[in-house]
């Protein structure tokens, strides 16, 4: 059996609640190195998995030992960090969003195409069981043809998770984070959608701001904690998206399609992740594992679906055009909420 040997690049809380224990606890990978330019993130990392605090990207760029990496840094630097590794010959497993903006996605498909390596994206609600037995319920026609739905993903916001815990975080930065909530969360909200309905948004209409966080000076931050959308399918669902970094007190990751026969709950219930509630009457409740909170790290299975693409030569199950797309709708969201007008994607 090869073994895979993984670098992770950015070692704040998504390597380390995610990827570094998901890659230990695989049998195909030895995790060789961290590179964090904060280098007692990438140390403390070394300390539980082994492997080495690398002194660059370079360094890891260059080590021909080194068969994959992942992108875990913030946001604008997906694109430069992914470009480089592609071209260097490493599988890439970047975190969402793909991008901070569409072009910079297409110079990494492109660096991907030309390299011939795998390009991931960690849109990680596909993998959900939940949505994964959601999703074969749709396709029975367990509730008939979807016509409606509202998705949700809303918590207390990015400085109760990243490792920097306060008004200071990039999250909150325009040159940074660039998309804000409605990025953060709405990717894989949109992504979700995509995934359960195998149809495409068209056309979307949103309101978003800055409602509530504020940042170091005091002042409201520079990109929306907001965002609340309607979209319409080319399959003719209408459907809202509400994303938010203020729901204090409680995480709603919940999903509910209404179709001609019947309504289908995902994460609407604490005891039952899935529920069906038929129009005769009849209902169904599924005990299935629940999904990763900021509280609540299960196994997300987008590191062992990336080794899965590298072992088996396989195409990856969340695409870079897949990233791609959903930032196409987070740009289109942006637009939206800014023009105050709908914009047909
Ligand atoms: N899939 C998911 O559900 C999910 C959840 C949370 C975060 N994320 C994504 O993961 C990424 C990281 O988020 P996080 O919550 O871990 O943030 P974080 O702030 O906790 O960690 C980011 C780390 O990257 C490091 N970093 C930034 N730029 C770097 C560079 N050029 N080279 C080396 N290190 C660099 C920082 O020093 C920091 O330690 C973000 O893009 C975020 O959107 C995905």
């Amino acid at each position: 059996m090869k073994t895979i040997r993984v670098a992770i690049i950015g070692c704040g809380s998504i390597a380390e609640f995610r990827h570094a224990p998901e890659y230990a606890a695989n049998e195909q990978v030895e995790i060789a190195a961290f590179f964090d330019h904060n280098p007692e993130r990438a140390e403390r990392l070394v300390d539980v998995y082994g492997g080495r605090a690398a002194p660059s990207i370079a360094s890891i760029l260059a080590d021909p030992d080194i068969d994959a990496v992942s992108v875990c840094t913030s946001n604008e630097t997906h694109e430069e960090v992914t470009v480089d590794a592609l071209q260097a010959g490493k599988h890439v497993l970047c975190e969402k969003p793909i991008a901070t903006s569409v072009e910079g996605a297409r110079a990494m498909m492109k660096a991907g195409r030309e390299s011939g390596r795998i390009l991931m994206v960690g849109h990680n609600q596909r993998f959900s069981e939940a949505h994964v037995v959601a999703r074969r319920l749709i396709e029975s026609g367990e509730i008939g043809k979807v016509l409606t739905f509202q998705t949700t993903f809303g918590h207390s916001g990015p400085e109760h998770w990243a490792f920097v815990k306060s008004t200071d975080s990039w999250f909150f930065s325009k040159e940074r984070s660039v998309l804000g909530a409605a990025g953060d969360l709405g990717i894989h909200k949109l992504d979700l959608i995509r995934y359960l309905l195998e149809d495409e948004i068209a056309d979307i209409a949103a309101f978003g701001g800055a409602l509530h966080k504020t940042d170091a000076d005091g002042e409201p931050i520079a990109v929306n904690d907001n965002m609340v959308c309607i979209v319409k399918t080319e399959g003719g669902v209408l459907g809202t998206v509400a994303l938010s970094w203020t729901y204090y007190g409680e995480e709603d990751n919940s999903t509910v399609l209404y179709g001609e026969k019947g309504i289908l709950k995902i994460f609407a219930n604490e005891t039952f992740p899935v529920q069906v509630k038929r129009s005769d009457g009849t209902s169904r409740e599924y005990e299935i594992e629940g999904i990763q909170t900021n509280d609540n790290q299960t196994d997300s299975g987008v590191i062992n679906a990336f080794v899965d693409c590298i072992v088996e030569g396989k195409k990856p199950p969340v695409s870079a055009r897949d990233g791609l797309v959903s930032l196409k709708l987070i740009e289109a969201m942006m637009k939206a909420a800014d023009e105050r007008r709908s914009v047909r994607l």
